[in-house]
């Protein structure tokens, strides 16, 4: 490898060209998209380091929407989260990964997405996140919902898996094992999602794309 290879960023633009198609193919023909080992490998290597090195206190405990309750908030979802700025460098090159796709989807689907944001996301043994949507209708703030696995050596009896519901009917949904590289993407107001106990340490990325939807001069931003 030469010098010049070494610094090029761990996503090249090219290399992804195949894989965000892939999500935007089926995006347009069912709304969601499953992609085992979609991560770049140094990309994924380093956010699987870094959430796992976070000290506690970086994390705070998920909520829900608006919601005050921390005893509601505890019976839908026990997850601790931290926020990803961009300050170190594997957010800044997750960030920079999801500008690409952010730019590719918007040239292929004219989603106007307009901003992102996300957090890491740790489920110890025994938490879950219950069957609910990321956006409501009519309120088009999240368009796009990302998911990224961070989990090496995930076994079947692990459980922990995301099923995603193709509607609110569906009882049986699309099981997703979170395992290292894998990434689903859905839009936000159409699919009821979950996540199961796990029997071990869980961590993933969740995130979000946007609407610009700033209206008398209010500014909405990302988090
Ligand atoms: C969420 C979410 C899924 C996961 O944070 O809204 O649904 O698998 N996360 O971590
Ligand atoms: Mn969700």
């Amino acid at each position: 490898m030469n010098a010049l290879a070494t610094e090029l960023p761990p996503s090249g633009g090219d290399t992804d060209e195949p894989l965000f198609s892939r999500i935007a193919d089926d995006l347009r023909q069912q709304g969601y998209s499953i992609q085992p080992l979609a991560l770049p490998p140094q990309l994924a290597e380093a956010l699987a380091t870094e959430v796992q090195t976070l000290n506690a206190a970086s994390f705070e405990r998920a909520g829900i929407g608006r919601s005050q309750s921390h005893v509601k908030n505890r019976f839908v979802r026990n997850d601790d989260i931290c926020w990803i700025d961009g300050s170190s460098e594997a957010g800044a090159d997750w960030l920079n990964w999801m500008q690409a796709l952010q730019t590719y989807l918007n040239r292929r689907l004219f989603l106007g997405l307009f901003s992102f944001e996300s957090h890491y996301a740790y489920y110890r043994a025994g938490h879950f996140y219950k069957r609910h949507y990321d956006a409501f209708r009519g309120q088009a703030n999240r368009i796009l919902t990302v998911v990224a696995y961070l989990n090496h050596g995930w076994q079947p009896d692990d459980g922990g898996e995301l099923v995603v519901y193709r509607d609110d009917d569906d009882k049986e949904g699309i099981k997703v094992v979170p395992a290292m590289g894998s990434l689903v993407v859905f839009l936000s107001e159409e699919f009821p999602h979950e996540v199961l106990p796990a029997q071990r340490d869980r961590y993933s990325i969740a995130g979000w794309y946007r609407l610009n939807s700033s209206t008398n001069g209010q500014i909405d931003p990302p988090s």
